[in-house]
């Protein structure tokens, strides 16, 4: 009899977390929908037209998620933006540089929380709280109009490296 309520349990709490696992999934498909990109021989080309202030992009480059983020008026300009005309963005490797978990991002906050154990990063991608040991890495990129190409290091992204504002990824 015991054996029996424990089975429905368990029964019960794991079709409850499928649920929970479907949302969350739902969710991040819906934050994840992708700019248009086109990927080929390790680069990828983003066209960053499309983009939205404060929404989060996620797309991927060499198998890592790679955070795209138009920037609003109001966060803080930073050597780490790549500029496009008047458009600022926030690119950067959605690894957190502590122990490699995807960091969310809390729009209202206008920053991103690592789960794992806590770290936050501002909309710069500068670690402002928590473990990490420093801000997220930016992926070499080059500007070609609106187009961002992930893996190619274009002047901007080799500025930032001999200024030491991300590692080299
Ligand atoms: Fe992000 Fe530890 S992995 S805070």
């Amino acid at each position: 009899m015991e054996k029996r309520r424990r089975d429905f349990m368990g029964m019960a709490l794991g079709a409850w977390a499928g649920i929970g696992a479907l949302g969350v999934l739902y969710g991040a498909k819906r934050t994840w929908d992708p700019l248009p990109s086109v990927k080929a021989a390790g680069f990828t080309t983003i066209d960053l037209a499309g983009a939205k202030e404060n929404e989060l992009v996620v797309e991927k480059w060499r198998g890592k998620p790679i955070f795209v983020l138009k920037k609003t008026a109001d966060m803080k300009e930073d050597g780490r933006d790549i500029v496009m005309g008047t458009d600022r963005f926030t690119v950067t490797v959605g690894l957190c540089t502590h122990l490699g978990c995807i960091p969310a991002y809390a729009k209202d906050e206008k920053e991103f929380k690592c789960a794992c154990h806590g770290g936050v990063f501002d909309a710069s991608g500068h670690n402002t709280f928590g473990p990490p040991p420093r801000a997220l890495d930016v992926p070499p990129f080059r500007i070609e109009g609106t187009k961002l190409v992930l893996g190619e290091e274009g002047s901007e992204y080799k500025k930032m490296l001999a200024d030491k504002l991300t590692n080299k990824v």
